[in-house]
């Protein structure tokens, strides 16, 4: 039996936490598809065309740390606006969806656009300030030298190209259960996604 939840949101709203913590609570597989947007980012930074990175993509390239860089995070969200880039990757956000056992997908287009049908579909968010600060200790705890001003502006920029592309914009389901952190910690948030997902299995 398949059991999609799908967990959309702004960059660095604590989707990544959430989902990984809600996966190991009830067994599920876990898919961070900004990864695959970030593998094409990042080999169109090597300089391969985005449409054809994205069409060659494969397993490994999803395992590098150099993908959470934030020039990564830019080159993804450009290439994510690209309706050919979102295309080649839509088959296997979907098997993946609909593994046995249970899946979590999180992204920004998972309970809109890849699974309208998941069981479950959370929206999470936070203000941008508060999202901005989360980013910069993650990045300055890898080393990463950067200012708290340059990680606000990353995320505003990154916030409204998301936002306003034509192809699958950021935006939550009609149906999606809002969840914002902004005031929550990590555990009320993941306990509140957790509620939701029992209360849908029931
Ligand atoms: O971790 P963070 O929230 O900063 O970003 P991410 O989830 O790794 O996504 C990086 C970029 O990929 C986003 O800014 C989006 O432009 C794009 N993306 C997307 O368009 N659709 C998805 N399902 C996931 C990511």
């Amino acid at each position: 039996m398949s059991f999609t939840v799908a967990i959309d949101g702004p960059a660095a709203a604590g989707k990544g936490t959430i989902s990984r913590a809600v996966a190991a609570h009830f067994a599920f597989g876990h898919l961070d598809t900004g990864l695959l947007y970030r593998a094409v980012g990042a080999h169109t930074l090597d300089g391969t065309p985005a449409v054809e990175a994205a069409q060659a993509l494969v397993a490994e390239d999803l395992e590098s740390d150099a993908l959470r860089t934030p020039a990564v995070a830019q080159a993804a969200s450009k290439v994510a606006a690209i309706p050919q880039v979102r295309a080649a990757l839509i088959d296997f956000q979907r098997a993946f969806a609909r593994r046995a056992g249970g899946a979590v997908l999180d992204g920004r287009d998972i309970g809109t656009v890849i699974c309208p049908e998941a069981e479950v579909k959370l929206y999470v968010t936070a203000s941008a300030e508060v999202r901005a600060e989360r980013r910069y200790l993650e990045l300055e705890a890898k080393g990463l030298l950067v200012s708290r001003e340059q990680v606000l502006a990353d995320v505003r920029e990154r916030d409204a190209r998301d936002m306003g592309r034509s192809d699958a914009p950021l935006k939550p389901a009609e149906d999606a259960v809002i969840i914002d952190t902004s005031d929550m910690s990590i555990e009320a948030a993941v306990a509140r996604a957790v509620a939701v997902i029992e209360a849908r299995r029931d």
